[in-house]
């Protein structure tokens, strides 16, 4: 699998592709078995449908990795939070987290989770054996900040308020999402995942010496034990919006960082000096064009030949981008980066 080479650094025939986000709304396959099935949630709980939906865009664009079908969120509901999804506000939780109290009625969550596990060993059944299935959750901070906000949030007013006037509850909360993704994340690759990825979405939200405390710390708590359990499994860890503390995300047990279009490559990969394999970092939007896709491949490409380098977006996919740009886009990569 020249994915899996290539988050270990191991030299391959080009630089493997795949893109966060890519089993979506972008494609009308997706949006079929979307009007059929119903809810989002409810395509995530059946694992005939997660394997189905996991597969499109890997049969469309024939990327080097597939992707799991789910959500971040899918923990955080089973740990007991009620989630639905409202269309144009995204998820919300109805009851959320403020208190010591609350954390306390949380409940274990990875066992409950066996509808992704199914989903991931049919998946893995199903995929060529040359292409990778990652597997992933969100980070401790970025599902807490569902928990607690309640909702996507532009300032994170509860959460952030936590931080100053309340870490100690906040560590508690972290300390338990943290347990639990570590079960979820080992389960997915008993299942049969390659590869697993930590999204930390909004780990910008935090000025430097708290992302580390209430973010990147857990992350690599994560990465720590998978790793010391499976070290053949590549972990993936992406924080976006933290460009600049780079310089001291580099040393940790894992094996590839996910970077953002903020986070210019050259500058990345002169701070990671190869000592990890580099993911990213067109900006999505460039796929509204060719040419503009093209002026940021090139550029990629360039910057990174012969460095440890994956080739993906520096964000998920939106929704109303042109399949036929991503088919541009994959092949493109394919063919610049052919050695
Ligand atoms: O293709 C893939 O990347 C695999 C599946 C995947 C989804 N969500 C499916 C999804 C993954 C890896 C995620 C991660 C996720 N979910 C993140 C972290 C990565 C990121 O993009 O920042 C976050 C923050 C979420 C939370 C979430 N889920 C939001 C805010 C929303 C609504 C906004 C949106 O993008 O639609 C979702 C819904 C969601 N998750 C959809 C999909 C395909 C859309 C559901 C639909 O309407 O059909």
């Amino acid at each position: 699998m020249i994915f899996i080479d290539a988050c270990f650094g191991k030299e391959t025939k080009r630089t493997p592709i795949w893109m966060m986000r890519q089993a979506g709304r972008c494609l009308p396959e997706y949006r079929e078995v979307r009007k059929k099935v119903g809810g989002f949630i409810d395509m995530t709980k059946n694992s005939d449908v997660v394997c189905e939906v996991t597969l499109q865009p890997v049969d469309r664009f024939d990327v080097d990795a597939a992707i799991l079908f789910s959500d971040i969120l899918n923990l955080p509901m089973e740990m007991g939070l009620n989630l639905r999804f409202e269309a144009g506000v995204g998820p919300i939780f109805d009851n959320t987290i403020s208190s010591i109290e609350d954390i306390e009625k949380l409940v274990p969550a990875s066992e409950k989770l066996s509808y992704v596990y199914e989903g991931v060993t049919k998946i893995r059944e199903k995929l060529d054996k040359d292409k990778a299935l990652i597997g992933f959750a969100g980070s401790p901070w970025t599902i807490a900040t569902y928990m607690v906000e309640g909702r996507g949030s532009k300032q994170y007013p509860k959460i952030k308020r936590m931080v100053y006037a309340n870490p100690k509850t906040l560590h508690k909360l972290l300390a338990l999402n943290t347990a639990e993704t570590i079960g979820y994340l080992k389960n997915q690759i008993k299942a049969g995942a390659n590869a697993v990825m930590v999204f930390d979405s909004w780990g910008g939200a935090l000025e430097k010496d708290k992302f580390f405390e209430f973010s990147w710390n857990y992350m690599k708590e994560i990465a720590s034990s998978i790793k010391k359990e499976y070290p053949e499994i590549p972990v993936i860890l992406f924080s976006k919006g933290v460009g600049l503390y780079l310089e001291d995300m580099v040393e940790g047990d894992f094996d590839v960082i996910g970077i953002d279009w903020n986070t210019p490559i050259e500058y990345a990969t002169k701070i990671v000096d190869n000592k990890k394999t580099i993911q990213g970092n067109m900006d999505p939007t460039r796929l509204y064009s060719k040419d503009a896709t093209k002026e940021a491949v090139l550029h990629i490409a360039n910057t990174m030949k012969d460095k440890r380098h994956i080739f993906n977006l520096g964000h998920g996919i939106l929704p109303d981008t042109d399949w036929e740009n991503v088919k541009y886009f994959v092949d493109l990569v394919k063919e610049v980066t052919a050695k």
